[in-house]
């Protein structure tokens, strides 16, 4: 039995999924203890967006250390953080034209997400919050509440109250619009549904299975919010930072979200980090009246400054990765073309795409056969049916199709297996 099995809680997952030991990490390769390497099409679950120990953010790092700069100062004024701020406001913020003040919490999204569902429940003195089918938010117990799936909301062990689900964009198929009828429930007295302080809504379901909301759909869902008062927050922990394809999730719909909840990529270096960004006029908080230990974490202050002045001065590394996303929907629109009729269909928007497969066992099988060729990729959704690619945004167009060279053999071998699902 390993250290791991004997000392570590039952608790673990991704260990489960790639039983060996990681030792070291560079850009989009990790090598185990044995020094075999592997693609990394997780990435720490997005968190890794510029990949493993980025240099840049590494560099800032380490210079940032040996100068015995703050570690950590509860949120006490900074320099580094003074340079965090400076830089996300001149170059994420004012080149879009975008207005928000900054909230550190705690270190995880989840953090993120508790704050801002409490500063929607502050600023309108309302309790009910409209959250989506297959939505993922965390698993603290307000997040929890607005997370979907039973899996996590049954770890809760309280019933998870305070939150309205609402059908997100296609899960009632097309043609069915679910803004339309949260539009006309919040108009009738006799609906049921109390009137709500906010919407919290990712543009991409990351972990429910990457289903894309219509830039038609989140224009339609903030004009229902504007209609009826309500506060949109964005939850674009998972999409946001650059991996759709804009730094924000949110920025193709032309939509102006009250709040946005931000951390996995934003220190750049996956160090924990979480931020919600409120418009100015929602900042009713009192001073430490959401206060912890943990807000602000310095060294993520300096690498996630890094990320933004190597990656964000400009538009070129945007459209890097609108470049790579387009080959992995090409790619994936072939291999999803391998199976039979109903087997496979691709999902996804930019560099957050993946292959919807039949039913969980099918993905499942896929993924271990993977990662016994040297390839880390998860699956998410409600059956775990769907593979879901999450490479480093810097990924070398090398390493990217050879992780799908990976991918593509490992489906052709599972449908030999199978000859009643191949097309
Ligand atoms: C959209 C979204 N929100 C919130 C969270 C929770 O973040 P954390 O696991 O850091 O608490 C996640 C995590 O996957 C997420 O994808």
């Amino acid at each position: 039995m390993s250290i791991f099995e004997k000392l570590e809680s039952n608790v673990r997952t991704y260990s489960r999924s790639f039983p060996v030991v990681f030792d070291r990490a560079e850009g989009a390769a990790l090598y185990d203890t044995e020094g075999k390497r592997y693609i990394d099409f997780l990435a720490g679950a997005g968190t890794l967006n510029y990949g493993h120990n980025n240099a840049q953010c590494k560099q800032a790092l380490l210079d940032y250390i040996a100068q015995d700069g703050i570690a950590h100062g509860l949120d006490m004024h900074t320099r580094a953080k003074a340079d965090f701020l400076e830089s996300f406001q001149k170059y994420i913020l004012s080149p879009r034209k975008m207005d928000y003040r900054f909230q550190f919490t705690g270190p995880t999204g989840t953090n993120a997400v508790e704050a801002a569902m409490k500063l929607a429940r502050k600023i309108t003195g309302r309790h009910n919050i409209i959250a989506f089918t297959n939505g993922f938010h965390g698993v603290s117990l307000g997040a929890a509440a607005a997370t979907g799936n039973q899996h996590h909301r049954g770890g809760c062990g309280i019933p998870l109250s305070g939150v309205t689900r609402i059908p997100f964009d296609g899960y009632l198929g097309s043609g069915l619009d679910s803004t339309r009828m949260l539009d006309k429930m919040l108009g009738d007295a006799s609906s049921g549904i109390d009137a709500p302080a906010a919407v919290i809504v990712e543009t991409v379901q990351g972990e429910g299975g990457l289903n894309v909301a219509s830039q038609r759909w989140l224009k339609s869902l903030e004009a229902v919010c504007r209609r009826h008062g309500i506060l949109l927050i964005i939850d674009d922990i998972q999409a946001g930072c650059g991996r759709t394809g804009t730094f924000f999730s949110f920025e193709p719909a032309g939509i102006s979200p009250d709040i946005v909840t931000l951390s996995k990529s934003l220190s750049g270096f996956g160090l924990p980090f979480a931020m919600v960004l409120l418009k100015p006029e929602h900042d009713k908080w009192a001073p430490g009246e959401h206060n912890g230990t943990f807000r602000g974490n310095n060294h993520a202050f300096i690498t996630a400054k890094a990320a933004i002045e190597t990656y964000w001065k400009d538009d070129s590394f945007a459209k890097e990765v609108q470049r790579k996303g387009a080959i992995l929907s090409e790619r994936l629109g072939r291999i999803a073309a391998l199976g039979g009729s109903g087997v496979f269909h691709t999902k996804g928007r930019g560099m957050m795409q993946g292959i919807g497969c039949r039913n969980g066992d099918l993905a499942e099988k896929i993924v271990r056969r993977c990662f016994d060729h040297g390839l880390v990729i998860e699956t998410s959704g409600p059956d775990s049916e769907v593979v879901k690619i999450l490479c480093p945004l810097v990924i070398s167009d090398a390493d990217l199709n050879a992780g799908l060279d990976i991918l593509e053999n490992s489906v052709r071998h599972v449908l030999a297996q199978d000859y009643s699902l191949a097309a």
